[in-house]
């Protein structure tokens, strides 16, 4: 069964078809970053109105490089939470009308609960996918706007065990490296210019999050305001002698170490070994570094290309609904938010 995938919850205007769930046929990302890169974030406005310009060709590029035409597309998935409105709007209503214009099921799924899926995709050219991961497993979920530790018991079964109670992970890169300068997004070039840096040069506070109900959730707003504070001193010391790729390496460390606190933290007390990751940030290579080290821990991460947004996350969950008798009316919603993803302190 051929489903199509949809996707734009936020600067990622991107489709794909995935069959039966796993197998990518091809998977179209039309990025946005030159648009927003001026502006050192996602500007909503500009989005939106991009995602309404492209989404039209980025569908039917994905179905000619899957050699479909839209009478071979079984059922349309689509991202309607949580994310930017406007943007998920775009997506929602291009997907409700492929639906109803070849009377196919509509499958309205969750970003995140997708990200947590993108493992379990594979490539056709693909050499000997591992075996996905049985639940139940512990799921970090890392992306521009959340940070979520859970436990999985089911594609669609999450259990939020903790979460950011400010800023995310992502949003706490993009942030840093707008203030320094380093380049947009933040995570990736922070990844790149850390690999040169003394990740010790720096120690940046860790949140004392670690009793009671706080012990899985994690703080990126403490850090944050830490590492842009150096920025005064970093401006007024003369060539080299701070280093970006220090400050670079040192913040990276420590956002690294905030999250697997909080992982390691619930691995042992739930007695889960097998971690599986998803979203932005779990394409860095310090955190995929830090977790091989823990020869007692199974690590699953999506291949890089499924680690951001992507519209196969979207096609190979939505199988799983369909596949269940799942499917979403006309009449379904776009959501901002999702109950759970975001924690207030106390
Ligand atoms: O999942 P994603 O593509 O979009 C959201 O759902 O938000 O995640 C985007 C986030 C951005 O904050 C970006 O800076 C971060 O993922 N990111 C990274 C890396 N690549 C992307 N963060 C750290 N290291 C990376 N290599
Ligand atoms: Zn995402």
């Amino acid at each position: 069964m051929k489903v199509l995938g949809i996707e734009t919850s936020c600067d990622e205007c991107a489709a794909a078809v995935v069959e039966d769930g796993t197998k990518v046929l091809s998977n179209v990302i039309a990025t946005q970053i030159p648009f927003h890169a001026p502006y050192m974030g996602v500007v909503p406005e500009i989005a939106s109105r991009k995602h309404t310009e492209w989404i039209y060709s980025v569908v039917k590029e994905t179905l000619d490089k899957a050699n479909l035409e839209p009478k071979d597309v079984d059922a349309v998935a689509v991202t309607n939470r949580p994310g930017l409105l406007g943007s998920l709007l775009v997506g929602l209503s291009f997907a409700k009308a492929f639906a109803w214009a070849r009377n196919i099921p509509l499958i309205a799924v969750d970003h995140m609960k997708a990200h947590l899926y993108a493992s379990r995709l594979s490539v056709p050219s693909a050499a000997g996918p591992e075996p996905p991961p049985a639940y139940p497993f512990l799921g970090l979920l890392v992306s521009g706007g959340h940070s979520i530790i859970c436990r999985a018991d089911d594609f669609d079964d999450i259990t939020v065990l903790g979460a950011t109670i400010d800023d995310a992970a992502g949003e706490a890169f993009d942030k840093v490296a707008k203030h320094y300068g380093f380049g947009y997004p933040g995570g990736a070039v922070i990844d790149r210019i850390a690999k040169n840096g003394d990740s010790g040069a720096f120690r940046f506070p860790m949140p004392s999050l670690h009793k009671g109900p706080h012990r899985y959730d994690v703080s990126y707003s403490g850090l944050k305001n830490a590492v842009i504070n150096q920025l005064d001193l970093f401006r007024v010391k003369k060539d080299g002698e701070i280093k970006p790729e220090d400050i670079a390496a040192s913040f990276q460390k420590t956002a690294v170490k905030i999250l697997l606190r909080a992982l390691l933290n619930a691995s042992e007390d739930y007695g889960l070994t097998t971690i599986v990751a998803g979203g932005g940030v779990a394409a860095n290579s310090c955190l995929r570094e830090q977790l091989a080290q823990r020869q007692d821990l199974r690590r699953v991460f999506p291949p890089p290309e499924f680690c951001g947004d992507n519209g196969a996350m979207i096609a190979g969950i939505g199988y799983q609904y369909l596949a269940r008798g799942g499917r979403s009316p006309l009449s379904v919603t776009a959501s901002a938010r999702v109950e759970g993803f975001k924690k207030k302190y106390p």
